[in-house]
This record gives structure tokens, sequence and C-alpha cells, in this order.
């Protein structure tokens, strides 16, 4: 346990220095991202010469994208995320699973929001998604205030952020630039998107063909530790697990008792974290080690390995480490394939692409 959480922390150092040297990290700051004074110099010093330059990450992102383009996008995004989740908390939650589902397939370009026949957003695998009608709104006034600036995938992205930042998660800095992929098929999402009784190595497998790695995967389902599930999702488990006609074993009794009584529809809605399913916090992971109360079989699973166990451990014992590391998580998850330039465009109404309404 120590030398997991010391593994932990030396890994918290080496993000800290690495996103403090980049200048547009975690945490960072955005008054470090002010070019406006270096641009207008007309003599130009070669020891100012990185901070003249936008400072684009490896995946072509950066955090001053719409600085000047649009300087209250980010403000908008918020008070319309803040909006609606006084009138309904439960968007929260669904929108970072529609962040996630987006991700998976053909990377964060904002294919799920395509809304065509045949589309991500028509698969099986989304039946349950919601959140859509929230970006649409963003995307109207963004449209309002900045026309063609802002791609859905990056309102996506931010929103994301924020609505765990309203669930009182951490928050990180975002990276702009992404752009809105004109592709979008329901049988990709079916093939893909992991619906909860898949084994933990073709998790694995999955997120790696994302270039993620073990402690994202287990740090970023950790963002079960909010929202619900139908209860369609944990029915065979419950009743009929692996065609045994029984409950799987690895559930508490009590907790599989009060899942029992709970699901008699499939339609119902269960919390992914029964004691507190609305504060982002670790108890998700404290849920699975200490009382095997995992909703999903691919949540309890994280235990079934001695290093996704490990981590599981590290997040109860170090819930700080958990914020931290779901927020650098996020941030890698949020680069996966991007699409930059002209690879992509930006989308002025998120359900369809541009040459389709012009
Ligand atoms: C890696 C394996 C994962 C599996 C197997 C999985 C599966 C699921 C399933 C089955 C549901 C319930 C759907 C329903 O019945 O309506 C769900 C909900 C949810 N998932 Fe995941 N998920 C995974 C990873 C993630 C990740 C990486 C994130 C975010 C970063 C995420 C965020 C959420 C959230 C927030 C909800 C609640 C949504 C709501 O309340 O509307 N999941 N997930």
């Amino acid at each position: 346990m120590k030398s997991s959480i010391s593994f932990l922390f030396v890994i918290f150092i080496l993000h800290l220095i690495v996103s403090v040297s980049a200048g547009s990290g975690y945490y960072g700051n955005k008054e470090n991202n002010n070019d406006e004074d270096q641009e207008t110099s007309n003599n130009p010093n070669l020891d100012d010469l990185p901070s003249t330059l936008p400072e684009f990450d490896d995946n072509g992102l950066s955090s001053s994208y719409y600085l000047k383009s649009c300087p209250e996008a980010e403000a908008i995004i918020f008070n319309i995320m803040e909006e609606w989740s006084t009138k309904d908390e439960t968007v929260l939650p669904s929108i970072i699973r529609l962040f996630f589902h987006d991700c998976v397939v053909r990377g964060c370009d904002a294919s799920i929001l395509l809304n065509h026949e045949g589309s991500e957003r028509t698969a099986e695998a989304s039946k349950t998604l919601r959140g859509f009608e929230v970006i649409d709104d963003i995307k109207k006034a963004l449209e309002e205030k900045c026309p063609k600036t802002v791609s859905c995938s990056d309102i996506l992205t931010a929103a994301s952020r924020d609505a765990t930042h309203l669930l009182k998660g951490p928050y990180w800095m975002v990276p702009y630039g992404r752009k809105d992929g004109k592709v979008s098929n329901a049988k990709e999402a079916d093939d893909l998107v992991p619906m909860g009784h898949e084994s933990y190595t073709s998790l694995l497998e999955l997120f790696q063909s994302m270039g993620l790695n073990v402690l994202d995967l287990v740090v970023l389902q950790g963002a079960h530790t909010v929202g619900r599930a139908t209860c369609g999702s944990i029915q065979e488990r419950i009743y009929n697990y692996n065609g045994t006609g029984q409950a799987d074993k690895c559930i508490d009794k009590q907790y599989l008792n009060y899942l029992t009584r709970k699901c008699r529809w499939a339609s119902e809605y269960v919390d992914l974290d029964p004691i507190t399913p609305n504060k982002f916090d670790a108890m998700y992971f404290k849920n699975i080690l200490d009382k095997n109360m995992g909703l999903l079989a691919t949540d309890q699973a994280l235990t079934s390995t001695i290093s996704t166990s490990k981590l599981v451990s590290t997040f109860v014992n170090a819930p700080t480490l958990f914020d931290y590391q779901f927020g650098a998580s996020m941030n890698k998850l949020s680069k996966v394939k991007v699409l930059t330039g002209d690879e992509g465009e930006v989308r002025t109404n998120c359900n369809l692409v541009n040459s389709n309404h012009y």
C-alpha cells in the first residue's frame, strides 16, 4: 500500500512539473496566456520568443485558443451548465458520460452529437445517453456571441469539466482547438462503447487502443461516483449472472437485496454510488473495495487484479490523489484522436454537419 501511494505521489509530482513547465497544464493560470502585449511589441527579444507563440500542445490544442476569438466562451459554457444544474442536477453526470462516449468512437470529435439515421446517437449503446439539449443551448449562445468559432467538441469537453466541478469534484484547465468530425456511425458505437459486462482485459484493450493506460482506466471509472444506471444495465447481473439463473456472487447480500427491490422494471434508475450519489468524491472506490458494492460487474472487477486493487485502495486512502488524477486523465481522454486545423469543421449546429444546412 505504502509503495503504491508513493508511486502515485511520484506521478503527481511529475505531472505537476510537466504542467507547470508547459504553462498550460492542470490548474494552469489563464493570466499566463496573455500574449497580446508580446504581439504588439516591435522589439522582439529572443528570450521572449516562447511566450510570443501560441502554446499548442503535441495534439495541436491550446488553452489560449479562444482568447481572442471568443474570450467569453468558458464563462458562457459554465453559466449555462450551472443554470441547467439548478433545474435538473441529473444532467451533470449525463454530460460526463456523453463526453466519454464521444471520445470512445473516432476520438473526441462530437460525433456523438450528430443526429441522423444510423448515427452514433441512434445506437443501442447510446439509448440512455442524456444532455444533448444542454449542449444545444450552449452552442446557440456561443453562435450568438462568436459565430462559427467554438467547436461542439470543445464545448462538450469544457462542459464535462464544468459538470465535474459543479458536482464538487476537481477543476482542470482544458486545452482547446478541437474540430468537429463529419462521420458518425451507430455500429461503431455498438462495437466499442462498454456497457458494464465486459471483461477487465477487454476494457484495458479498449483504453490502450485510445492511448490510455491502467491508471486512466481505474481513475476514469471513478466517474461512477455520480450518476445513475437504468436497471436494464444490471438485470442480468442480479437475476441471471452468466446464465446461472442466480445473482453475481460478488455482490454484497444487503446491497443485492436493495437492488432487487429497487429494480423491478428495466426502466427504473439506480444510483451508481449508493452512499453519496450526488457528490463527486472517492466513495465509489470505497464501495467496491470495502463493501463489494460496485453496481456494474465492470465496477466490481476493479478489485479483481492486484494492480487495479492497489490503485483503488490508494484512492480510498488519499481522495485528493483521485481528484488530481481524475483531472489529469480526463485531460488525456480529451485529446484522444482529436481533429485540428482542416481535419474537421466548426459545426454551427451540433446536430448536423455544416454542409447539411448551408
Ligand atoms: C470503462 C468502462 C465503463 C463502463 C463499462 C461504463 C458503463 C456504464 C453504464 C452501463 C452506465 C449506465 C447506463 C445506463 O444504464 O443508463 C454508465 C453510466 C455512467 N458512466 Fe460509465 N462506463 C465506463 C466508463 C466511464 C467513464 C470513463 C466515464 C467518464 C469519464 C463514465 C461516466 C459515466 C457516468 C457519469 C454515468 C452516469 C450517467 C447518468 O447519470 O446519466 N463511464 N456507465
